[in-house]
């Protein structure tokens, strides 16, 4: 392994930013100052008019492996992590079969280990997702799962939901919660209201998605467990989770780029790339979701990364799989809405903030992982992007590393890129190549 060391970037501390270079050492940060040199064998990596901060954690990927390698596998969604500005992404637990057994999460775990990004893994909340049975929680906890969730659908059982959270309390683990109530949301394809109506497609309701959010976060004021919120997707919601953690309870929440860029009259060409769920919203939505993340009130954007193969998605618009890529382009759209003159927030939602509530920190010493949302001091594990706030690129679906191409945003100017990620003192990725 090579030394490091990245000449003439902006670092983004917890709290506040300074012109620093930054050394790494055998994986670990050696030194962090405005008056550092490299030693003769160092590599360089330039980062003048660069942020360099912790690598960004996604805490909502879908490495479709096993069971879809068709739409993407491992290598494939930690490449697009890497070129993401990524230096961990938790998977998601809703592969065929599911991630709820030790055997299966230890199979992610492994094919995780020499992919380019760290990968850790969330497990389901329940056998086969189904919402029945409970997943053997603590055994999956003994072996470094901090998450748990049976995203793609929520909980619908309230009975089964408290009984988790009871384990999970007890496990020192978080339950996220897919939140959307099957009976008000089922047989829907988009979101309900005008549009839907006028373009006669069934809806799937805010309502559905807000009652969930309400009745978990009385669940947590029951048992006292964590409880993180995924793809949240209305102001509602946001208003209900701020209720709650003002009232001090241990939730957190997560939005997507997409619910955030995107609203429900993306849906008006029947053009399935914008099929989610839950659902893009109504603008006022939209307008919500930017204002809390620019008001610093959200905890983590993470992408829902949800590969499906030109073949599955180009359907009907009613037929097709909901879901759309997210992991190359979800830092560009979090930083048109932060602005470029709020560095420690971008690191906040994309890093800082996800690697608590994943437990990745080095404080939290679970097994298997390196530290990641570290302060950019010496001693932290090397996690570290270098981003370039002002490059700007065109999104080309054919130029992705993903298997799919699924992106909605095809086509657009973004602006924003990772022009580097180091993972455990590795260069993986720089200047757009995957190294
Ligand atoms: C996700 C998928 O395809 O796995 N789809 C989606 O529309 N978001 C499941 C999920 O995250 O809900």
């Amino acid at each position: 392994m090579r030394d490091l060391f990245i000449r003439g970037g902006l670092v983004v501390g917890p709290t506040d930013v300074a012109p620093s270079h930054v050394r790494i050492v055998d994986g670990v940060i050696a030194a962090v100052g405005p008056e550092l040199s490299p030693a003769s064998n160092d590599y360089v990596i330039e980062a003048d008019g660069c942020w360099v901060g912790p690598g960004f954690i996604d805490l909502h990927t879908h490495l479709r492996e096993p069971g879809k390698e068709a739409a993407e596998n491992i290598d494939s969604g930690a490449n697009a992590a890497a070129l993401g500005g990524y230096s961990a992404v938790v998977a998601m637990p809703n592969t065929e079969p599911a991630l709820d057994s030790v055997a299966m999460v230890t199979y992610v775990l492994e094919r995780g280990a020499s992919a380019r990004v760290d990968v850790a893994v969330a497990g389901a909340i329940t056998v086969g997702r189904r919402g029945e049975q409970l997943a053997p929680l603590a055994k999956l906890a003994s072996l470094g799962v901090t998450l748990f969730t049976d995203d793609g659908t929520g909980v619908q059982n309230a009975g089964v939901m408290r009984r988790a959270m009871t384990y999970a309390a007890q496990l020192g683990v978080t339950l996220a919660q897919h939140c959307e109530d099957e009976t008000l949301a089922a047989g829907g394809v988009m979101n309900e209201g005008r549009v839907s109506s006028e373009l006669g497609l069934v809806g799937r309701p805010a309502i559905a998605e807000e009652v969930m959010v309400a009745r978990d976060i009385d669940l947590v004021r029951l048992t006292g467990c964590p409880v993180h919120f995924l793809h949240l997707s209305t102001a509602r919601s946001l208003a209900l989770v701020r209720a709650a953690q003002r009232e001090g309870l241990p939730v957190t929440a997560e939005i997507a780029p997409h619910h955030f860029t995107l609203d429900e009259t993306a849906c008006r060409d029947f053009d399935p790339e914008f099929k989610v769920h839950p659902p893009l919203r109504h603008a006022s939505d939209v307008a919500a979701l930017r204002e809390a993340l620019r008001a610093g009130e959200i905890d983590a954007v993470a992408t829902d990364h949800a590969p499906h193969t030109p073949e599955s998605k180009d359907l009907a618009f009613d037929e097709a799989p909901p879901g759309m890529l997210g992991l190359q382009h979800a830092a560009s759209l979090t930083l048109d809405v932060v602005g470029t003159d709020s560095p420690v927030q971008f690191f906040d939602v994309l890093s800082r903030g996800p690697a608590r509530i994943a437990q990745l920190r080095a404080e939290d010493s679970r097994p298997r992982h390196s530290a990641h949302g570290g302060a950019m001091q010496p001693g932290d594990d090397a996690n570290v992007v270098v981003f370039d706030p002002s490059m700007t690129y065109l999104v080309d679906r054919h130029h992705l590393a993903s298997r799919a191409k699924n992106t909605p945003y095809h086509g657009r100017t973004l602006r924003g890129s990772a022009r580097a990620t180091i993972v455990r003192g590795v260069v993986v990725q720089e200047g757009g190549e995957l190294c």
